[in-house]
């Protein structure tokens, strides 16, 4: 049975979680979380994603424990494009809630919301390739490789080999 997680709309309750991931050196390796953080970010990213919930381009959900409502991480739609139906998504969970399968339960029920609840066609992950825990997330939820961007932009300061994966919206259910 797949372990049980709640996603709900990021709100200000969540900022002491959300800045205590950008101390941990994977989201800071792996993610677009500014490295090192400049201070204020946490509010500066609420209001990115505040107004990208009202004009439909982004969402941001806290993944938290429906048994307590602890903040386990972030499931996001970094990126929507309604008129061509894809979204790039993406994930974070925090260093104490890692490798129980927090992350494969948020981003399955992350791609049925995007499926279901917005109409998409086309949902996109883009994972460095040595990031092998989230290519095994990915994997777990149904996307498929399509292929590695070589030494592609992350943020500034940091290139990396990027693999693409992507789930579409006829494809079958995630392989495991
Ligand atoms: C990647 C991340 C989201 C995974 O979260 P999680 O809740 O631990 O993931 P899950 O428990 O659902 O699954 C992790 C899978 O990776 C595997 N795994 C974990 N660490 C691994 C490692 N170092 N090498 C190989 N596999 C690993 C686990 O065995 C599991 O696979 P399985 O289900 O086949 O056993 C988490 O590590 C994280 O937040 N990392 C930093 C931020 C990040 O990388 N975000 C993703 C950006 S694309």
């Amino acid at each position: 049975m797949s372990l049980d997680v709640r996603l709900t709309p990021f709100g200000a309750t969540h900022l002491a979680g959300f800045a205590a991931l950008a101390e941990d050196p994977d989201v800071r390796r792996f993610t677009r979380f500014p490295d090192p953080p400049e201070p204020g970010f946490p509010v500066a990213w609420l209001a990115r994603y505040d107004e990208g919930r009202r004009d439909g381009t982004r969402e941001a959900f806290a993944v938290e424990d429906p048994a307590d409502g602890a903040f386990l991480g972030l499931a996001l739609a970094v990126a929507i494009d309604a008129e061509a139906g894809e979204a790039e998504l993406g994930y974070t969970v925090a260093p104490a809630a890692r490798g129980r399968g927090v992350a494969t339960a948020a981003v399955a029920e992350l791609t049925r919301w995007a499926f279901e609840e917005r109409g998409l066609e086309r949902l996109t992950l883009l994972i460095e390739v040595a990031n092998v825990a989230s290519t095994r997330v990915a994997e777990r939820c149904g996307y498929a490789l399509e292929g590695v961007r070589r030494n592609a932009y992350v943020k500034p300061g940091r290139r990396a080999d990027t693999a693409v994966y992507a789930r579409l919206r006829g494809d079958g259910d995630a392989g495991r």
